[in-house]
């Protein structure tokens, strides 16, 4: 039976209830906080690499990514409403599936978190080296110590320092407030609006055609890649507490916050296409050649050879196209926008992380001294680093669209259990009252299930099959380590979710600067 070790949800949300946030938040802060943690790498850098498998189509992969995760938020609202505790996936699968699998869910969120904060931080490098090489300094980073090995280099080093700040922020106890939310939500916002405006005008429709060179297959490859995009609306449901009316406000600020992310990706992807063209690079044979490898590095570093540098070869693809057509500065100047936003994206992956961490090192399935406390910053400084070190290891040698794949690889499963453990509820505990009903969960439910399993079944080889070694690691783990030490197991009374040792992410959204871990 692999459904063992239910922790009680009604212990938790006894715990939940001590805490008791106030409920302040409305439609638009919540909108705002969902945009603030969606746009990032995805739509600044993935677009090349969505181009590169889907050509124009990749349109249509925006449309199907955003899909998903509209199906799987609705999914995760009702969850996050009615258990209202940090921890998120983690948390309401120890509740309905048991240990076994929250473990999984667990470890596969560290795939999601800490990969995707290296993807962010190897998005943001190629645009620092973009700005610097376009601001005319007499200095340039030497293309190796930019690049890992998949790239022809040996190192990201700036993907590396980026991660250190970040790091070191985050144990001194920095947090975002909702004020410097709004304002890097602004700037990705005019970013993205001036890139559309100046690039739609340029189309040429001869670029959109074949609008599917490499067939519907690369379209659905596209969005299992492009599905990174959206990665981060999970903040939105995990806000549920502090929500006015989550009935209303919770489906309606996740639903508008996608809806405005794709309808933005839709036209700056429009943009990209329509300005400078968006057709794959391809082999001898006629294949798309796989972003990210080595084949891809040197067919671009040729290219670049003979003066040419097509949008799937760069680092930096909304910038590069603006400097194509004509519109060098304020190529720059978005350069700048993504340089400045971007970092706030792995700040709050790698909150996220921390939290899981602290969370499961609480239930004894992680080493108690994980959650060990900074004395002085009242941080969980140990786990930071733990956590920064790991994905500092990534940045510095993988490119963006592999950890893209690999963080992909993650969500998807945590998306997956978090819909089945919905309906498993809706039979198992009809009665339970839902602040947040999902509408149609007959018809949403499997649609998140059955998507999620289609992206995952279209990502790279090696993306997918990252994820069962890890997951193998993971056993291993468990069964070596948290499986004897569990608190369910030993009865020792652990606050569920941990949210009364740890200050959620939502804070973010409370107007608050409060930095610290509150330890009780
Ligand atoms: N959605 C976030 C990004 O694109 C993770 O950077």
């Amino acid at each position: 039976m692999i459904f063992w070790r239910v922790k009680s949800l009604d212990a938790i949300l006894a715990t939940a209830e001590k805490k008791s946030l106030h409920r302040s938040l409305g439609v638009w802060q919540l909108t705002l906080l969902g945009v603030g943690a969606i746009i990032g790498t995805g739509i600044f850098v993935l677009t090349a690499e969505a181009a590169q498998k889907a050509g124009p189509g990749m349109m249509i992969a925006f449309v199907i990514a955003g899909f998903v995760c509209a199906v799987a938020a609705l999914c995760y609202s009702e969850l996050s409403s009615m258990v209202p505790v940090s921890g998120s996936a983690y948390t309401y699968s120890y509740a309905v599936l048991g240990e076994l699998i929250a473990w999984m869910v667990g470890w596969a969120l560290i795939l999601e978190y800490s990969v995707a904060a290296g993807a962010v931080a190897v998005g943001w490098s190629g645009y620092f080296v973009g700005l610097l090489n376009n601001a005319s300094l007499g200095f340039e980073i030497p293309y190796v110590l930019a690049n890992g090995p998949f790239a022809g280099g040996i190192i990201n080093l700036p993907a590396v320092v980026i991660c250190l700040l970040v790091v070191g922020l985050l144990i001194i106890g920095t947090r975002e407030s909702a004020m410097f939310n709004a304002i890097l939500v602004a700037v990705k916002i005019i970013a993205l609006t001036a890139f559309i405006a100046l690039a739609l005008p340029a189309t040429d429709m001869n670029h959109f055609d074949p609008f599917l060179p490499l067939g519907t297959s690369g379209v659905v490859a596209a969005a299992a890649s492009i599905f990174f995009a959206y990665v981060g609306f999970d903040a939105v449901s995990t806000a549920a507490e502090e929500t006015k009316d989550p009935q209303r406000n919770l489906p309606i600020a996740l639903i508008s916050s996608l809806l405005l992310c794709t309808l933005f990706y839709l036209l700056v992807s429009a943009g990209v296409i329509g300005a400078v063209g968006a057709q794959p690079l391809v082999d001898a044979a006629g294949e798309g050649l796989a972003p990210g490898s080595r084949e891809m590095a040197a067919q671009c570093k040729s290219l670049a050879a003979a003066g040419q540098q097509p949008v799937v070869c760069s680092h930096e693809a909304l910038a590069h196209v603006l400097r194509e057509i004509g519109w060098e500065k304020i190529g720059n100047l978005l350069g700048l926008a993504a340089f400045l936003a971007l970092p706030s994206v792995i700040l709050m992956m790698l909150f996220g992380q921390t939290r899981i961490f602290f969370v499961m090192s609480r239930d004894g399935l992680l080493p108690e001294v994980l959650s060990r406390i900074h004395p002085r910053f009242k941080t969980p400084y140990i786990v930071t680093l733990v956590t920064g070190v790991g994905v500092m290891a990534a940045a510095a040698f993988l490119p963006v669209g592999k950890l893209a794949n690999i963080s992909n690889s993650g969500t998807l499963f945590a998306f997956l259990v978090v819909a089945l453990t919905v309906m498993i509820l809706r039979v198992r505990d009809k009665n339970r009252p839902r602040p947040f009903r999902t509408p149609m969960i007959w018809l949403v439910g499997p649609l998140a299930i059955g998507g999620c399993l289609i992206l995952f079944l279209f990502l790279p080889m090696d993306a997918k099959l990252v994820f069962p070694v890890w997951t193998g690691i993971g056993l291993i783990f468990y069964f070596l380590y948290g499986y004897r030490r569990s608190h369910v197991l030993l009865g020792i009374d652990t606050p569920s979710g941990g949210e009364n040792l740890i200050e959620p992410i939502r804070s973010l959204a409370d107007g608050s600067d409060e930095t610290e871990v509150k330890v009780k």
